[in-house]
């Protein structure tokens, strides 16, 4: 097969919601119909269920299951598709924005009856800094949620995206008949949790036909036919240009948990979702098409083995194509490495690959080379972009309690390479300030760093509200903000500035005075 044919034969996407509303289920009902997996349950949901932070066991083998299921790659209708796997707590949420950057596309779990969540927003966010295409499955219509119609509202009003239904519920809760395809003008009634083939589907090009009140009756008949003709003058067509910009969101409704509404949406991801798309590096856009391989990072896990170091980088292919044993150029650091045992994830089982295409994910054993953010290339010196680091949301100092600095230097600088949490440095070095989006990640680098590393600390809470990356081309202003707030100004690990607002009085106080200084949320500021 030509490098073309097998790009256009890929689909890499991830799956993203707040917690709770159905990854999960959709998940394994997405590889129980490819047949990449046989049974139910045998998705495992990688959240931590218990919010309490002292049971670092849990920790350890959630962590576990998440480096199986990292990667779900399966065939479906001809394609290979590579389904990326994101944390299911939101203390992990800065990994999930990261594994986004490794997508083309995304599918958005909202719960009906919760609506848009704190966490949904947030992924949103993140995919509109890329323009990346997002379906939308409102999820759970099997249970008392909420008016479709408003639904649809909140979901343009918090995500600001349009929004464009492609499927339309008759009914919900307890009395929820099934969906009408407005694409596809046909008619779902609903049966809980059956296989596909014991499911109806009627085609119904004509709303009016008497057939529609025998199927549902002639109440909710009345009610679709309204709807319909409403969400059509409303929502206007499906328009795949403005998907593909990230401008317009096809909308599904259905039920994960009754695998109701799932096919469907599977058949119009594999429609309607892009291949690998182009890529944006330091020097120039990177095209799947290119000869030369090329690639990046965006995630590295510890091995649970203790006996060994190593590590997992999950790497996405860009260009060309990666073949085992062969010399890769790693940019950051200059020098030429070579991968023996790829790995490449089928299913839930792991293997060894000898190639690998654009978008495509695979583990490469590694001994502490990377960093998130690394690229590999055939030579040219090329770094890919948009792997930001987010800003922190909560900041602790890190207090040595035992005489091993050098074990815990190495440690805390390992972890946060991983991408466990973010280290700055304060008053020229001597402070340590760690940062993380959530409490759950102190727990993991202090569990890890004694066994590990064997090396103690604990942490003291400091009272930041946001560290902001700051840049100016006004050297005096620059000068005068830096030496105004010394105390509150310290670097991270690339010896960038970053700046400890006290509150958000505060950053929006200096960003008024000084105007000609730049507030950065993310470390990726070059692109903004
Ligand atoms: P997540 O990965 O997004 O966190 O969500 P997950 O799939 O684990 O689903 C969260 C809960 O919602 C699960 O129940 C799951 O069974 C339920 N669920 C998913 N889809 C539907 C649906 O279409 N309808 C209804 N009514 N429930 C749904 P749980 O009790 O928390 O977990 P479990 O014991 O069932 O695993």
């Amino acid at each position: 097969m030509s490098l073309l044919e097998e790009i256009q034969k890929r689909r890499t996407f991830a799956i993203i919601s707040h917690p709770d509303a159905g990854k999960t289920t959709l998940t394994e009902k997405f590889l129980l119909f490819a047949g990449a997996i046989h049974t139910a349950g045998a998705v495992k949901s990688n959240k931590i269920k218990r919010s309490t932070t002292s049971d670092f066991m849990e920790i350890e083998k959630e962590r576990g299951i998440s480096v199986a299921s990292a990667v779900m790659s399966f065939e479906y209708d001809d394609l290979k598709i590579n389904l990326l796997d994101t944390p299911g707590h939101k203390d992990f949420a800065e990994d999930t924005y990261r594994t986004l950057t490794a997508v083309d596309s995304v599918i958005l779990v909202v719960d009906s009856v919760k609506g848009v969540e704190e966490q949904t927003e947030k992924l949103m966010n993140v995919c509109r800094m890329r323009n990346t295409p997002v379906i939308i499955f409102i999820n759970k219509l099997d249970r008392e949620g909420n008016d479709p119609i408003l639904l649809l509202d909140e979901l343009e009003n918090k995500l600001s995206i349009k929004v464009c239904p492609l499927s339309w519920p008759i009914s919900r809760g307890s009395s929820f008949k099934g969906v009408y395809n407005i694409h596809h003008q046909s008619l779902h009634l609903f049966v809980a949790n059956r296989p596909l083939e014991e499911m109806g589907i009627f085609d119904i090009k004509d709303l009016s036909s008497k057939l529609l009140d025998d199927r549902i009756g002639m109440e909710n008949a009345i009610r679709l036919r309204q709807d319909v003709e409403l969400v059509n003058g409303v929502y206007g067509s499906f328009d795949k240009k403005q998907y593909l910009e990230g401008h317009q969101a096809p909308v599904f409704f259905g039920s994960a948990l009754n695998n109701f509404g799932v096919k469907e949406l599977l058949e119009t991801f594999v429609e309607i979702a892009p291949p690998p798309c182009p890529r944006l590096t330091d020097k120039r856009m990177v095209y799947p098409e290119e000869g030369s391989f090329t690639g990046f990072v965006f995630k590295i896990h510890a091995n649970l083995d203790l006996r060994h170091r190593d590590r997992v980088a999950f790497f996405r292919v860009c260009s060309g194509k990666f073949e085992r044993n062969k010399f890769y150029r790693h940019t950051r650091i200059d020098s030429d490495l070579r991968f023996t045992n790829p790995a490449s994830f089928l299913g839930q089982k792991k293997d060894v690959i000898d190639e690998a295409f654009p978008g495509d994910v695979i583990g490469l054993y590694d001994r502490g080379n990377f960093k998130i953010g690394d690229t590999l290339t055939e030579g040219e010196k090329l770094f890919f972009q948009g792997i930001p680091s987010f800003s922190p949301e909560v900041f602790k100092e890190l207090i040595k309690t035992s005489t091993k600095v050098k074990q815990l230097d190495k440690g805390i600088k390992q972890l946060t390479d991983e991408g466990v949490a973010q280290l700055f440095e304060l008053d020229n070095g001597r402070r340590k300030i760690v940062g993380t989006v959530g409490l759950l990640q102190f727990d993991v680098i202090q569990y890890r760093l004694a066994n590990e590393y064997d090396a103690e600390c604990r942490f003291e809470p400091l009272n930041f509200y946001k560290a902001c990356w700051i840049t100016s081309d006004d050297k005096e202003q620059f000068e005068k903000f830096l030496g105004f707030k010394a105390g509150s100004i310290g670097t991270d690990k690339n010896n960038h500035y970053v700046f400890f607002a006290e509150s958000e009085w505060m950053l929006n106080y200096y960003k008024q005075q000084y105007p000609l200084v730049h507030f950065h949320h993310t470390s990726d500021f070059d692109k903004q």
